[in-house]
């Protein structure tokens, strides 16, 4: 595991929109793990402007997000489809055929979570995969459980998770209860792995996921096997380590 100390949450985005402009520029043809929520935000700025300044080209990336909630039609501004393309796919020439994301209009999981999969192998697996952490240190979707998911599967959300996603619709209600997410295999399998983590509020629980056990009962912690996982936080995320 490597760590890397940012000084706050720009620095950190840029320290990572670095390493994934330097995964392109090797690889163009790259696939790419890529992951919604607060945290890549700022990445997804910086690789913007990184593309207007001609200085990546992501016309041969292959896309492949985490997940997906449930039932969520593409369109619905909530979707992950949707904050895919209003931060990141609609400012750079990415190729609108080599995005993938979790239908959440397949209401048929099994069907769903076993095309992902195969869509994954079929693609080689991935080279680079970007990460956040929840509170409850779920990675993707993969929330706390007595075993870790290795394939693409249908997760009940924690209770947790719908209070800090909340923040995204008019009220809790209109959370979805069900998501989409990537397993623990392709993640683990996954050439690099980077995570990002910000803000006081993820102290707690990037101690315990990276200076305690490994369990599935804090699913980030097994990224500690990775052979070459990188942790990027800024100094409140990293205050009590
Ligand atoms: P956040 O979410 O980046 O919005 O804090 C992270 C996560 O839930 O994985």
């Amino acid at each position: 595991m490597r760590i890397i100390r940012a000084k706050d949450y720009a620095d950190m985005s840029r320290k990572a929109a670095n390493i994934i402009r330097a995964q392109v520029t090797m690889k163009p043809d790259s696939v790419l793990g890529l992951a919604t929520g607060g945290s890549p935000e700022g990445i997804y700025k910086e690789l913007v402007a990184a593309y207007n300044n001609g200085d990546v080209d992501f016309s041969e990336i292959t896309s492949i997000n985490l997940d997906e909630y449930k039932g969520m039609p593409r369109e619905n501004e909530q979707s992950y489809w949707y904050f895919m393309h209003d931060h990141f796919f609609n400012h750079v020439n990415v190729r609108p055929q080599k995005i993938n994301v979790p239908d959440g209009t397949n209401l048929n999981s099994e069907e769903e979570c076993a095309r992902y999969d195969q869509l994954i192998e079929a693609k080689g697996g991935i080279d680079l995969q970007l990460l956040g952490i929840g509170f409850d240190g779920h990675i993707g979707f993969n929330e706390p459980a007595d075993t870790f998911t290795l394939g693409t599967h249908c997760v009940d959300l924690e209770e947790s998770t719908i209070e800090a996603n909340k923040r995204y619709f008019e009220k809790k209600e209109d959370v979805p209860r069900q998501a989409y997410t990537m397993g623990i295999k392709a993640i683990m399998q996954a050439k690099k792995v980077v995570m990002v983590v910000s803000g006081s509020g993820k102290a707690d629980i990037v101690r315990q996921a990276f200076f305690g056990p490994v369990t599935p009962q804090v699913p980030a912690s097994i990224l500690q096997m990775h052979p070459d996982f990188t942790l990027i936080g800024d100094e409140e995320a990293f205050s009590k380590i």
